[in-house]
């Protein structure tokens, strides 16, 4: 059964100065952010309850190898697109390309079966679906990296939001959630 309706969530941490990752992709100094914390038991990060309404993932290529070193498609049960002119071997049949940013999303909502999607980055492929974003999930980490991989590497349209909620984690991040106004 398709999920036409699901809503698409980019979920990103950013640097101060809007950085995602360093020029190299190097996402290291995201590290301390990412330990156990108080607050985690009440979910203040969202992380929790975000994980728990996604049923499918869409990924740029970049963004794909980098988490493939992390081991993350081999176990995904939730299918996933990845854009990518290229073909790719996720060692998962969950896991499939497609050149289109707009076709990939399609064929994502034609395969999932609930839930809403994961846009998982990076900023080029947010650029390309920045008009069907529904909604950002947005921690900042009180860094400037001074260079890097933008949170949307552009051009794009414009597309307007409203920030619904704003909150300092006991970590430093600022998580404001932004939905897309219509
Ligand atoms: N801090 C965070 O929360 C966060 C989140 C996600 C990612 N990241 C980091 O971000 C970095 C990657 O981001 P990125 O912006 O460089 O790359 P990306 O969006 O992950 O991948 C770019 C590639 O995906 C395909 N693609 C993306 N958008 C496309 C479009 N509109 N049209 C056609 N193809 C498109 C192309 O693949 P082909 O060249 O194969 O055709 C392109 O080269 C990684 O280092 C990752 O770790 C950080």
């Amino acid at each position: 059964m398709p999920a036409p309706e699901s809503r698409l969530r980019y979920f990103v941490a950013a640097s101060i100065d809007g950085f995602i990752a360093t020029p190299d992709g190097g996402v290291d100094w995201l590290q301390p952010y990412q330990k156990p914390q108080p607050g985690d038991e009440k979910d203040e990060g969202g992380w929790q309850a975000f994980a728990a309404a996604i049923g499918g993932v869409i990924s740029g290529r970049k963004t794909y190898e980098k988490m493939a070193g992390f081991g993350f498609w081999k176990g995904a049960k939730s299918p996933a697109v990845i854009v990518t002119s290229s073909a790719i071997d996720a060692g998962n049949p969950n896991v499939v390309a497609n050149p289109d940013p707009a076709k990939a999303l399609a064929q994502l909502r034609d395969t999932m079966a609930w839930g809403d999607i994961w846009l998982l980055g990076g900023g080029q492929l947010a650029s390309g679906l920045a008009a069907e974003i529904d909604s950002i999930e947005l921690h900042v980490v009180p860094v400037i990296l001074g260079a890097g991989i933008p949170m949307f590497a552009g051009p794009g349209p414009m597309v307007e939001f409203e920030a619904v909620t704003v909150r300092r984690m006991p970590n430093g991040l600022v998580r404001t959630f932004y939905e897309r106004l219509r």
